[in-house]
């Protein structure tokens, strides 16, 4: 587990954005690249339209999704196409939306094993972290948390009965990379959590990706 911890947002946002964009060139053939929802990307997805990048063999999808219609302005997938990918020629597989969420994540758990097989590996994951120290839609208290097989799945949030779909530990753990992006003086608390293993998130660490934080300076205020 490596921290980097950036001035700001901006920098933050810039140095993913390299980071991610650099990943890409260095790899000949399909890559594969897991997505963030939330607010905590977008910045970095902003960025990596400024940059020129070989998006044609990428194969982006979604670490999670809200059980929501495609265009709804609550859908991770809408403001990953709307910041980023319906501005290049990647292609995004985003989880189809209809009445069963359970059959709905088995589908697209076998969409993402096929881009898995095509690009050798899930290249990188980018996550990000609630003030609760979830990460995807691992939330604490979640069924979700404790499947040791399934790579995605439909998962209740205890707090609010929402469904959401989410990668699971399985899927996160054997990722190549996962990147977090955090920032803001509201995830100091779950940051400082996670780094000692103890959230959702924390979690991540545990399998064989390379994890990466990558906070700004009011995330990163209780660390000593
Ligand atoms: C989602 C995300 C979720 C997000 C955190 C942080 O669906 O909202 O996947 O895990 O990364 O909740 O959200 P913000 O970046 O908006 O703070």
């Amino acid at each position: 587990m490596e921290l980097f911890v950036h001035d700001s947002p901006a920098d933050v946002a810039a140095r993913t954005a390299s980071l991610i964009a650099e990943s890409i060139a260095d790899k000949s053939g399909p890559f594969s690249l897991g997505l963030a929802g939330g607010s905590s990307p977008k910045p970095t997805y902003d960025r990596l339209r400024e940059i020129d990048v070989a998006w044609q063999g990428v194969h982006a999808w979604l670490g999670d999704e809200r059980w929501v219609p495609h265009d709804s302005d609550r859908s991770n997938g809408r403001m990953a196409s709307d910041s980023l990918f319906s501005h290049v020629s990647a292609s995004l597989v985003r989880p189809d939306y209809g009445d069963d969420p359970e059959a709905a994540a088995s589908a697209y758990e076998q969409e993402l094993g096929e881009i898995e097989a095509m690009a050798g590996r899930h290249d990188i994951v980018i996550l990000g972290l609630g003030d609760d120290g979830h990460t995807a839609s691992l939330f604490p208290g979640s069924a979700a948390l404790a499947e040791s097989d399934r790579r995605y799945v439909a998962n209740r949030i205890p707090e609010t009965g929402e469904i959401r779909l989410t990668a699971t530990y399985p899927l996160l753990h054997e990722a190549a990379r996962v990147i977090f992006i955090v920032t803001g003086r509201s995830k100091a608390e779950a940051l400082e959590a996670s780094l000692a293993g103890e959230t959702p998130a924390g979690k991540v660490g545990q399998g064989r990706a390379t994890v990466e934080w990558h906070v700004d300076r009011d995330a990163a205020s209780l660390l000593s």
